[in-house]
């Protein structure tokens, strides 16, 4: 809904902006009508416009109490606060000022056509006919009075305003500001009163000319034309400029460090929404800025937010890793490189593989083990690094090029070492070039087990080949009852289509009846919000995003939508007889499990969906909608449309701005910080924070009131407001960006930065790192 009111503002304004400027056209050329006659009826056709006009300005304003009626504030407050003002000042001068002019106008009009008729009588007598030539005759003198009424900037220019003031609406619904300070408001409402200023200097001169000579006509065409052309070369040289900046300052440098760029440090009382005077360069002091002397002095120069404050320790990234020493309990080994993968149903994929698998194999292990993996790139030339898509590992092992580490490239090796400490389904996929890395196939299913799991050895892997161990086997624990494991990780690949693992077929898997089976659905593609079924079996959702659920009640025709990088966990006991889980609401394509691997997918029921914020039931957590928070951000998305990297294109906005000028949220070891986000876009944004799970407090207002609801990758789709809370217990710099990784792309990327922690790793076009 939100889409539809925000998204009909936009014809609205548009049309109020064509009418208005139509009007504004029509309203100057009334005096040209060469004989009263042909102004009075232009007089009165103006009436009709003036009506007109009203219609887009209440469909405008429909939409807008749309919004203030079923949206909190921060979706629409500003957007009124402009819009408003933009649109209804001139409609009131349309009112108050045009109307009763053409009234006035309308007037003299009558009476000199009264009089017109009058003096050309044929029964008027030939001494009157002389008295008449020789001194103005009274029906010339009222011609003239209409003219001069007609020529009135009071009658013209409050169209042209209307048309400016809804062309500047229109310019702040494309392009929005971050907030309404004066910088980012100046040059538009300037340009309005310039080009408004220049409308009347232009009708006044038309009104002195009429008064000149008492008449009205229109000078000739290539006169106007040449003048049309010299107010066009105008408009366009006073935008090359500005236009001209935005593109340059969009350049992206080709060397940025991850702590260049805005900082926000949301300590609550200063903290503001978006970027406004942060855009500007402000740093706050007590956060070690970028290495270079102008920011540090810069640092220096701002206000000491913790200037009484010790200096938090001084740490870079490189220092933050996992245990350097001791046996690994369990090791891997994925090497990087092309490989033409055939699926199920015989079609081949162009690929980049991990260990020539599609996706890359599954990695298996159990909560408090620590891991070794050893990444090795044959021969991607883009390069490859590893990320623990979250789970919480130190921050030198996140695997973020330019962040973290450096990007690795074809023949390199790096190692990660972690203690997985947390059970649950996560996925790894590599952080460089993301967007496409993850589109061919760098990723696969990452599942820790509990310490005392009682699953079984023996796995059921949808869709997917063996694993990779090199060291460490998963003691089989003799379950109390038979169980199964089935990571079930959908995606579409280039060329084939959707499939689970590299299944593009009907998959199907026979199952024992009494099993009690764990389906771990992980969605792994861009733009998609996919859409899964379990049909023919009561079920839980266990676990979101790797965090068990608590008391989790039993669902039965319920379809489960989940984002971009988002984790289901579902169980059920398996009945003796077919159970389909459907993807995308389809019959042809899911995973069909029975006893004996037989059977056909059942028909699909109407379903309802699945909602986290009201499931299972309440538990204590660590903290709450009423603790008190050290740090407060907002985080606004938006689109607008602009440059990035010297491209024009429509812009997917964080706090107003793309990366690299997206502020930073900066936060010390031990803060509890509160995050809002609030979507304003048109478009779904799956928000990931790395290192770090957040817990839902409120979703549109409305309390989390189920299980507590930890996420790492939330579903934020158009006028969705969230409030979130972590605690910052995991030093480092922190991506938090769209996992709709072609977004992340684009800029839609940001991160958390803790005080005292910088990294020594750079992006950009001289330096092999480009972590989307
Ligand atoms: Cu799954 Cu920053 O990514
Ligand atoms: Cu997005």
């Amino acid at each position: 809904m939100y889409s539809l009111w925000s998204g009909l503002e936009l014809p609205a304004l548009a049309l109020q902006f064509i009418l208005a400027w139509i009007a504004a056209s029509k309203a100057t050329r009334i005096v040209y009508g060469g004989s009263t006659g042909v102004i009075r009826r232009r007089l009165a056709k103006q009436w009709g416009w003036s009506f007109l006009l009203l219609l887009p300005a209440a469909g405008a304003a429909a939409c807008m109490w749309m919004l203030m009626s079923a949206y909190p504030p921060a979706l629409w407050e500003e957007r009124l606060y402009l819009e408003a003002p933009l649109l209804l000042l001139p409609l009131a001068a349309v009112w108050l000022l045009s109307v009763p002019s053409l009234i006035g106008a309308g007037v003299a009009a009558r009476s000199a056509a009264k009089l017109e008729a009058k003096e050309s009588a044929p029964d008027m007598d030939a001494f009157t006919s002389v008295a008449a030539s020789e001194a103005p005759s009274a029906a010339a003198s009222a011609e003239l009075k209409l003219l001069r009424r007609a020529a009135s900037p009071w009658l013209t220019l409050p169209y042209a305003a209307s048309a400016l003031g809804a062309a500047a609406a229109l310019y702040f619904r494309i392009v929005p500001p971050a907030s309404l300070s004066w910088q980012e408001l100046a040059i538009p409402l300037a340009a309005v009163l310039v080009a408004l200023t220049a409308l009347w200097m232009s009708q006044r001169s038309r009104a002195a000319a009429v008064e000149r000579t008492g008449a009205a006509v229109r000078g000739p065409l290539w006169k106007r034309a040449v003048s049309g052309a010299a107010i066009l070369a105008a408009v366009a040289a006073s935008a090359a400029y500005p236009i001209y900046a935005a593109y340059q300052s969009s350049l992206l440098p080709g060397e940025l460090n991850m702590m260049a760029g805005p900082v926000d440090d949301g300590i609550p009382g200063t903290a503001v929404i978006g970027a406004n005077n942060l855009a500007a360069g402000t740093v706050q002091a007590g956060h070690l800025h970028s290495m270079t002397g102008a920011s540090l002095a810069a640092a220096a120069a701002a206000p000491a937010v913790y200037a009484a404050e010790p200096r938090a320790r001084q740490l870079t990234v490189d220092q933050l890793t996992g245990p350097q020493t001791g046996d690994p309990d369990r090791s891997f080994e994925l090497t990087a490189r092309r490989a033409v993968v055939t699926l199920s149903s015989g079609k081949q994929v162009d690929a980049w593989t991990f260990n020539g698998e599609l996706p890359g194999p599954e990695l298996r292990m159990k909560k408090g083990e620590l891991i070794e993996v050893t990444l090795r790139n044959e021969d991607i030339d883009a390069g490859v690094t590893l990320h623990w898509h979250g789970l919480d590992v130190p921050n030198a092992e996140d695997g973020v090029a330019g962040v973290t580490q450096n990007a690795v490239m074809p023949g390199e090796t790096h190692t990660y070492r972690f203690r997985a400490m947390q059970a649950g389904t996560f996925w790894y996929h590599s952080h460089q070039v993301s967007s496409e890395a993850v589109r061919k196939g760098l990723f696969g299913a990452l599942i820790v087990e509990p310490e005392t799991a009682d699953i079984p050895v023996t796995n059921g892997t949808a869709g997917t080949t063996g694993t990779v161990e090199t060291s460490g086997t998963i003691p089989a624990s003799a379950p109390a009852q038979p169980a199964m494991d089935i990571p079930v990780v959908t995606h579409v690949w280039d060329g084939a289509g959707l499939a689970i693992g590299s299944s593009d077929t009907l998959q199907r898997s026979s199952i024992p009846a009494g099993t009690k089976v764990r389906l771990r659905l992980l969605n792994t593609d861009d733009w998609a919000r996919r859409t899964y079924a379990l049909i023919g079996v009561p079920f839980q959702v266990a676990a979101i995003d790797g965090t068990d659920l608590h008391e989790p009640s039993i669902l039965q025709n319920t379809r489960l939508e989940l984002t971009t990088g988002g984790r289901y966990d579902v169980t059920f006991t398996m009945p003796d007889r077919p159970v389909f889980l459907s993807i995308g609401d389809s019959s042809d394509s899911g995973l069909l499990m029975s006893p004996d691997g037989q059977g056909n997918p059942p028909p699909i029921p109407a379903l309802a969906t699945f909602d986290p914020l009201h499931y299972g039931t309440p538990q204590a957590a660590p903290f709450g909608a009423d603790s008190r928070f050290d740090r407060e951000f907002t985080m606004v998305l938006d689109q607008k449309l602009g440059f990035y990297n010297g491209n024009f294109d429509l812009l997917y906005t964080m706090n107003g701005a793309v990366f690299p000028k997206t502020p930073s949220f900066l936060v010390r070891e031990g803060d509890l910080v509160k995050v809002t986000i609030v979507n304003r876009s048109f478009f779904d944004h799956p928000m990931h924070l790395h290192g770090h799970h957040v817990l839902v407090l409120s979703r549109n207002g409305v309390p989390a009131d189920g299980s507590p609801w930890w996420s790492d990758t939330l579903d934020v789709t158009p006028g969705d407001t969230f409030e979130l809370a972590f605690r910052a217990d995991n030093p480092g710099i922190w991506m938090d960006h769209c996992h709709n990784l072609q977004h992340a792309a684009a800029g839609m990327s940001m991160h958390l930065m803790y005080d005292g922690v910088t990294t020594p790793y750079s992006v950009g076009s001289a330096t092999t790192n480009h972590p989307e």
